[in-house]
This record gives structure tokens, C-alpha cells and sequence, in this order.
């Protein structure tokens, strides 16, 4: 939910519960100091980077809670962005069996997405979020004032999930009002109500789908091409040029909706309008033609996957008209990624 007083509803958390525990992300460790809370309640700030999404940090929260005695009748606030929600949603999940655990998202990424649908989860044996298990936060606490901090980057690392939300949302009107926010002009209170939108149609979904069996993949729009250019390009770059998996489903997206326009006659505007935004705010993607066989090989290997060695997509026929489990060719694989290469 959308909290205008995070401070206030924290403090009901006393009420509700014996004991609060907090974990959080040490970069924004500063940045709460003005939630009292945060200072009142045992917290542990952990330097958080998808190297660190292990099972080593997962021990350490353990630690933190028998260290603090905590039992199943206490709550975990977990703050930060999606890795720190996703490893600590974990640690939640398993402590005693579980225990309850309320997310306080602190990227627009994770406003929209990760912290919403208990998807829990850490990097194993080399592949992404390949350890986890399916455990929603009793409540997500979206506070806007974290918006008004946001830089450009980050924004546009949300704003993809949230244009993907807009491609598959039964109401067609969000994506027409995703198109209309101005990047440029970071106004906080429609991109609050974009921000509810987004995470009302993700929730409306999980709701009938929670373990990912049918109807959810639809949330996969984009994540096929996009988590096969996110794993290639991070597997050898330096942290600093990695690319940010929002920017990674972008390119995606545009990779899906060329297919979409190919096999299922999606109408080719929403792949023009986002070839745009593309142009105009994220850039094209860096990847070099002898690359081409590595991403094919990284998407037959999608955990995604029913079946080895295929390559499987959701797509649109329209707006708001997903198709789950299309099986995209090698040949199509590289024709897509051959358009998204030429713009
Ligand atoms: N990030 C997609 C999902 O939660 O299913």
C-alpha cells in the first residue's frame, strides 16, 4: 500500500506484534534516520550486491534473529531495494518456519515489482535466484517521499517493469497514462498513482496465480531476451558497466513485441512507442554480433523453461492481451535479436 506516514504505520507494528527486527540495505542506512523506528528497533544494515544475494547472508540474518531471540510471534521489516527484500524474504520464510515480514521498497524497481508477489530468493551454483520459495510480506509499505531522491538511472531501471505492467494490464488506460509521464519532469504524485496501478494489476495477477503455474508467466513479458542480455553482459563486465536489469528488460521487451508483431499480428505501435523510449532515454543495448549464439544458449537455459533447450516466451497479441508459452525458434530467436541489434 501507498503510505503518506511511514513512521506512523511503523509504529502500529508495536501494537500488532511482540517484537520488531529490521534489516536493511547499509547504503540507506542515512537515509532513515528520520524514521525513528529505525533507530528504536534491533536492525542489521547489510551491504547488499547480487554477489551477496548467498546463503552466507541469509546465515547472517539468521544470526541477527536468534541473536535477538525472536520468535514466530515478532515481524521482519525488511527495507531497501529488490535484492535486499528478495534475500531477507528468504530469511523470513525459513527462520522457525517462517515468520511474518513486512517489505518497504526503496527503488522504484522494487515498488513495482520484486517487493510484491513473494517471490524470495538468492544466486546459486551461477544462476540467478535459482534458491527460494514462494512467501508474500504481509504488506509492502510504499512510501513516495523515497521517489523524490530517485536519480535518472533508477527511475528508468523501474519505469521498464512498470511499461511491461502497462503491455499485459487488463485496463489498457495505464499504458496510454505510462506513455504520457514525462521521464524528464519526475512529477511525484501521477507517478505515485502509476506506481499503485502497476502494483494493483501485479497483485490482481499473483492473486490467482501465486506459484507461477499458468496466468503469472504473463509477468514475464520482456524477461526471456531480457534476463539472457542482463546474465551476458554481467557475467564479464565490471560492476560499474553492468546493465541494470530494468534497462535489460527494455531491450526485452522491444525483442518480444518484434516477435509479438511477427507471429501473433500484435499491431507494430507499442514496439514503435518503445523503440522510442529507447532511443531517446535508455540507449541501445552494447552486445557484439559473435554473441548472438551465447544469449540463445542462456535463454534455452531459462529456469523459466517447461522443457530443456527450448526457448520460451510470453508475448502480446494486442494491449493487454498476453499469450503465455510461446516457443520461439532458433532461427526467430535471432531474427528479434537481429532488429533489436539494428535500431
Ligand atoms: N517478477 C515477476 C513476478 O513476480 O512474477
Amino acid at each position: 500500500m501507498i503510505c503518506d506516514h511511514l513512521d506512523r504505520v511503523l509504529q502500529d507494528l508495536t501494537a500488532r506484534y511482540e517484537q520488531v527486527c529490521v534489516v536493511g540495505d547499509a547504503s540507506i542506512q542515512h537515509s532513515v534516520v528520520s524514521i525513528q523506528k529505525f533507530g528504536e528497533w534491533s536492525a542489521l544494515w547489510l551491504e547488499v550486491s547480487e554477489e551477496r544475494k548467498s546463503l552466507e547472508t541469509v546465515q547472517a540474518i539468521w544470526d541477527f534473529l536468534f541473536a535477538q531471540s525472536m520468535t514466530r510471534r515478532g515481524v521482519l521489516v525488511c527495507i531497501g531495494g529488490g535484492v535486499l527484500t528478495d534475500i531477507a524474504g528468504l530469511a523470513a520464510a525459513t527462520y522457525k518456519r517462517g515468520i511474518d515480514y513486512i517489505n518497504v521498497p526503496t527503488t522504484l524497481l522494487a515498488m513495482v515489482d520484486a517487493s510484491t508477489g513473494g517471490k524470495t530468493g538468492i544466486n546459486y551454483g551461477g544462476l540467478k535466484n535459482s534458491i527460494g520459495v514462494f512467501a508474500p510480506p504481509v504488506e509492502t509499505l510504499i512510501w513516495p517521499e523515497w521517489l523524490k531522491t530517485l536519480p535518472a538511472k533508477e527511475f528508468l531501471n523501474g519505469y521498464a517493469e512498470m511499461l511491461k505492467t502497462g503491455l499485459i494490464a487488463e485496463s489498457g488506460r495505464l499504458w496510454d497514462r505510462l506513455l504520457q509521464y514525462d521521464p524528464d519532469q519526475m512529477d511525484i504524485a501521477p507517478l505515485t498513482a502509476l506506481i499503485a496501478d502497476c502494483v494493483a494489476a501485479k497483485e490482481q495477477i499473483v492473486k490467482q496465480d501465486p506459484r507461477e503455474e499458468g496466468l503469472r508467466k504473463v509477468l514475464n513479458l520482456g524477461h526471456t531476451f531480457g534476463h539472457a542480455l542482463e546474465e551476458m553482459n554481467n557475467q564479464h563486465a565490471e560492476v560499474s558497466s553492468q546493465m541494470p536489469h530494468g534497462y535489460a528488460v527494455l531491450y526485452g521487451l522491444i525483442a518480444e513485441l518484434y516477435l509479438s508483431v511477427t507471429k501473433l499480428a500484435c499491431p507494430k505501435e507499442p514496439l514503435q512507442q518503445l523503440t522510442q523510449l529507447m532511443l531517446h532515454y535508455y540507449g541501445r543495448p552494447v552486445c557484439k554480433c559473435s554473441d548472438r549464439d551465447e544469449l540463445i544458449r542462456l535463454m534455452q537455459q531459462d529456469k523459466k523453461n517447461e522443457r530443456a533447450a527450448e526457448i520460451n516466451c510470453t508475448l502480446i497479441s494486442n494491449i493487454a492481451q498476453p499469450v503465455i508459452n510461446q516457443i520461439i525458434t532458433i532461427e526467430e530467436a535471432n531474427e528479434a535479436l537481429e532488429y533489436l541489434f539494428s535500431l
